[in-house]
């Protein structure tokens, strides 16, 4: 057990799967997962364990935010040994060419600031994903024809944003989507020298105003976890 998760030594595998949120991850696991069983549930973060095609897989709810993430991340690296995270969430698109429903996998993703910004004070490190699982993320999201985008992203530390010139900055250089967690997840990995990413489901469109029907999102969704299982054991 550590501060924020209840799980035993052992109960929670090497590959975890973040979705921020608790009921998603319940969903997720599932729906992909055989054998899910319940390996977390303080304050309402749901975790599941089981396993995917014979691998062992953990579901986790991240909560909302770097900082919420950024809690369950360190403790699943360093008290549960995990080595490969892959945010699995949904994001705002900033360009035309993107659309809702549409998969982005996060090359790299920019802040205002993140929890590390007390560590790296003056300097602007750069959070990347780990090449490996971003191209075999690629490959599992063309083999299923899933229509996708590799690039930056943007990692806000609010979802009501009183700063639209951001956004527009942002969005002319060339920022495919907006969330609130990548960011934080790819410094952390970097720090623990695990392989991290951010596969994205487009939930809804800051350019247009257009947003997923309530009764797409699960199907929409599944791509995505079957997108970051695929990467994680290629
Ligand atoms: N902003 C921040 N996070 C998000 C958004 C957004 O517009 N859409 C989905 N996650």
């Amino acid at each position: 057990m550590t501060v924020h998760i209840g799980a035993n030594p052992g109960e929670i595998a090497e590959t975890v799967l973040l979705p921020g949120d608790p009921l998603r991850a319940e969903w997720a696991a599932r729906t992909f997962l055989d054998d899910a069983v319940c390996v977390n549930r303080v304050r309402g973060m749901l975790g599941f364990t089981g396993t995917w095609k014979g691998h062992r897989v953990t579901i986790h709810g991240s909560g909302m935010g770097m900082p919420s993430l950024s809690i369950y991340a360190n403790e699943l690296m360093s008290e549960y040994g995990a080595r490969t995270l892959i945010r699995i969430g949904s994001c705002g698109a900033m360009q035309k060419h993107v659309a809702v429903r549409d998969v982005i996998l996060a090359m790299t993703a920019s802040t205002l600031s993140t929890p590390s910004r007390g560590i790296f004070r003056e300097l602007n490190f750069a959070p990347c994903a780990s090449y490996d699982l971003l191209r075999a993320a690629a490959d599992a999201a063309e083999r299923m024809k899933a229509r996708h985008h590799v690039g930056g992203i943007y990692s806000s530390d609010v979802f009501y944003d009183e700063r639209p010139d951001l956004n527009e900055i942002m969005v002319r250089h060339g920022i495919l989507g907006v969330e609130m967690e990548a960011a934080e997840l790819y410094n952390l990995a970097a720090r623990h020298g695990a392989r991290a990413l951010a596969v994205l489901t487009v939930s809804d469109h800051l350019l247009t105003g257009e947003a997923l029907p309530a009764s797409d999102r699960e199907s929409s969704f599944g791509d995505m976890v079957e997108i970051a299982l695929s990467a994680a054991f290629a």
